[in-house]
């Protein structure tokens, strides 16, 4: 989809604007973070927040922002999960993870600074003229991000969850719902958005966000190493629990098209001012890189 493309171009291009640079030896920290952030990610989450911006009469430069600070914390996210006490992974996006091209401590700082990162992009004056604004959209990325969402999640995750569909659902609504759910919640707090909207954009957040980190599970296991730019066919060698494993791939397959639907159907308040988002759910959900 085009506008998916042309939304990745604008959030590289601000990214690399908004990242730190230093001179000195805190320059390794600060270019370990630009590989992190910068590589040929698909920014599907500011992907989302933009385009439900346009359901909205809302300046774009907030939610520009907003969905930079995502990303960094998205970024963050998988250079923590990529390192060896987690999920131990060698390849990113088509390259070295982090830890790979420069070494573990200093993916452990580049996370690190990157969310901070994230806090300083969206509290800054310029995301918005009005602190209550700012101040939300910083305390929903911090709820998102910590022990009741990513963070939580990947814990769960690591732990294992019982093998019922419930604990699955719970584990993956934190680890990766969360900050799949802050991108429309940038645009709603932006336009002070009615309960209604708020109420259909969450509910699509939910459904969207789940199915693709079911696809993702999938692509674990169906999916070709080269195109997705990481390894495949390691979780169920590492013991995690995920809809897959526990369902199969038939049934893990029909909930994301039960998903899909009811994602759509969310989006019908908004009439055909919704039809690019739409139109995105078939095409994030058949992703295969
Ligand atoms: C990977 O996220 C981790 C999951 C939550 C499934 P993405 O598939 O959005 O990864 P990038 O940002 O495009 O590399
Ligand atoms: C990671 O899930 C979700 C995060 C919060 C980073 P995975 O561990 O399945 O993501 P990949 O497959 O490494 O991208
Ligand atoms: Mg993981
Ligand atoms: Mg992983
Ligand atoms: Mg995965």
């Amino acid at each position: 989809m085009d506008r998916v493309a042309e939304v990745a171009d604008l959030v590289t291009v601000a990214l690399d604007e908004l990242l730190p640079r230093a001179d000195g030896p805190e320059s390794r920290l600060t270019e370990a973070m630009r590989y992190a952030a910068l590589g040929p990610g698909k920014r599907l989450r500011p992907f989302f927040a933009l385009e439900a911006a346009r359901l909205f009469d809302i300046e774009e430069r907030a939610v520009l922002r907003a969905a930079c600070a995502l990303e960094c914390v998205h970024a963050y996210s998988l250079v923590h999960d990529d390192l060896p006490a987690m999920d131990d992974d060698d390849m990113r996006r088509g390259r070295p993870t982090l830890h790979r091209a420069y070494d573990e401590a200093t993916a452990i700082l580049a996370g690190d600074a990157l969310q901070t990162a994230a806090f300083d992009i969206v509290l800054h004056p310029d995301t918005h003229e009005d602190p209550a604004v700012r101040c939300e959209l910083a305390a929903r990325l911090s709820m998102a991000s910590g022990a009741r969402g990513m963070a939580g999640g990947q814990m769960i995750d690591l732990l294992g969850v019982r093998d019922d569909l419930g604990g699955v659902a719970r584990m993956q609504r934190l680890k990766t719902g969360a900050l799949f759910t802050y991108a429309f919640e940038i645009p709603l707090i932006v336009a002070r958005a009615r309960e209604p909207e708020r109420q259909a954009l969450t509910s699509f957040a939910h459904d969207i966000g789940l199915a693709y980190q079911i696809v993702d599970d999938l692509l674990d296991v169906e999916g070709d190493e080269d195109l997705l730019g990481k390894a495949a066919r390691k979780d169920q060698a590492q013991g995690k629990t995920n809809f897959v494993t526990l369902l199969g791939v038939e049934a893990a397959r029909s909930r994301v098209d039960h998903l899909a639907a009811q994602a759509r159907a969310h989006l019908d308040l908004f009439g055909p001012d919704a039809d690019i988002l739409k139109a995105s759910v078939d095409y994030v959900l058949q992703r295969r890189t």
